[in-house]
């Protein structure tokens, strides 16, 4: 926080432009430990205003001496209230981009993170060099339907599954397939035993859900919950206290979910398709060294996202390697 910041104006009383309000809003967001202070103020007005926030930028730019109107102003302060309280952004704004699509997002659901989209741009990459004219894509554990979604959109003439174990994730993913255009098939179904969720709502075991796609699939992409258990006390509020706990833990040694995700594909993938899985950035060795150990895996490889941590691993179903580029 810069000291121009802290010194801004309160909005509580008089008229107050679009600058002081921002500013103000930019001086309790930095106090209260959010790392983003100014861009977060500036999208929260952009979102009370219902403008873009270049527009935002601009009004600032230009010193706007435009009194707020109350309502706009009660607004701003209500959603800057909530993010002091280190609700996420995205669900007090109620969108979140990726990729190319805008998606719903909100309590109960998994904020799509930009590490994900360079797991994303792998899969579109690969198929677009080794897979069929019409890839047939699973993926497991959709969460807002974000990969599948971006799948669907971007790579033509492929056909996506999407499995969810969570209803209230799932209820949000059938809004974001609902609302984004290209279609998505939504499975209600657990990656790995559905007894381990102890949850009777959780749906059949997705090898059951997606029986008729076994052996056929070319690509199984996944961002399981990849946390380690022991790393529960270094959590952000946000993420902690919103993000929801079955998106998050995956176990004693943040595996769990690649190790449930790696057997399903093992099922699904056809010889020579492709399996891409996100994970934790202490597991660029131990998730390629899973895979290995659990055989019928080739070409293992680890890769980095944008900043240079290492973020996922991918790999190729053998059995019939030579048939398949
Ligand atoms: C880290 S979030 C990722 C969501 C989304 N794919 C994304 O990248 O934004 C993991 C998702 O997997 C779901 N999930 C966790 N365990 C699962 C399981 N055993 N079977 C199916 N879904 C599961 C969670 O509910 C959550 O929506």
């Amino acid at each position: 926080m810069t000291a121009p910041e802290r010194a801004a104006p309160a909005v509580a009383g008089g008229s107050v432009t679009l600058g002081e309000a921002v500013a103000a809003a930019v001086g309790a967001l930095g106090a209260a430990g959010v790392a983003s202070p100014r861009a977060d103020a500036e999208q929260l007005a952009a979102h009370v205003l219902g403008v873009g926030r270049g527009r935002v930028a601009a009004r600032l730019l230009a010193a706007d001496p435009t009194p707020l109107e109350p309502a706009a102003r009660a607004a701003l302060r209500a959603a800057v209230d909530r993010r002091v309280a280190r609700e996420p952004l995205q669900y007090i704004v109620g969108t979140v981009g990726f990729r190319h699509l805008v998606l719903d997002v909100g309590p109960g659901v998994f904020v799509p993170r930009p590490e994900t989209e360079s797991v994303v741009g792998w899969a579109i990459g690969e198929l677009a060099v080794t897979g069929p004219a019409r890839p047939l894509c699973v993926d497991l554990g959709t969460g807002s339907g974000a990969i599948a979604l971006a799948l669907a959109q971007e790579v033509p003439g492929a056909t996506v599954h999407a499995v969810e174990a969570d209803p209230t994730a799932l209820a949000w993913a059938r809004r974001n397939i609902a609302g984004t255009g290209p279609a998505v098939t939504l499975h209600h179904a657990v990656v790995g035993d559905p007894a381990a969720t102890r949850d009777p709502a959780a749906g059949p075991s997705a090898t059951t859900a997606l029986a008729a796609l076994a052996g056929s699939v070319d690509l199984v992409i996944a961002n399981p919950p990849y946390l380690h258990d022991g790393d529960r006390g270094r959590l952000e509020p946000e993420v902690r206290d919103h993000d929801p706990a079955l998106a998050l833990w995956g176990g004693p040694d943040g595996l769990a979910g690649l190790r449930a995700v790696s057997a399903t594909a093992a099922v699904l993938l056809r010889p020579g398709g492709a399996l891409v899985v996100e994970h934790d950035d202490a597991d660029g060795r131990s998730a390629p060294a899973l895979l290995a150990a659990a055989g019928g895996w080739l070409r293992i490889a680890d890769h980095t996202d944008l900043a240079g941590r290492d973020r996922f691993v991918t790999a190729r179903r053998g059995a019939a390697e030579g048939r398949h580029p």
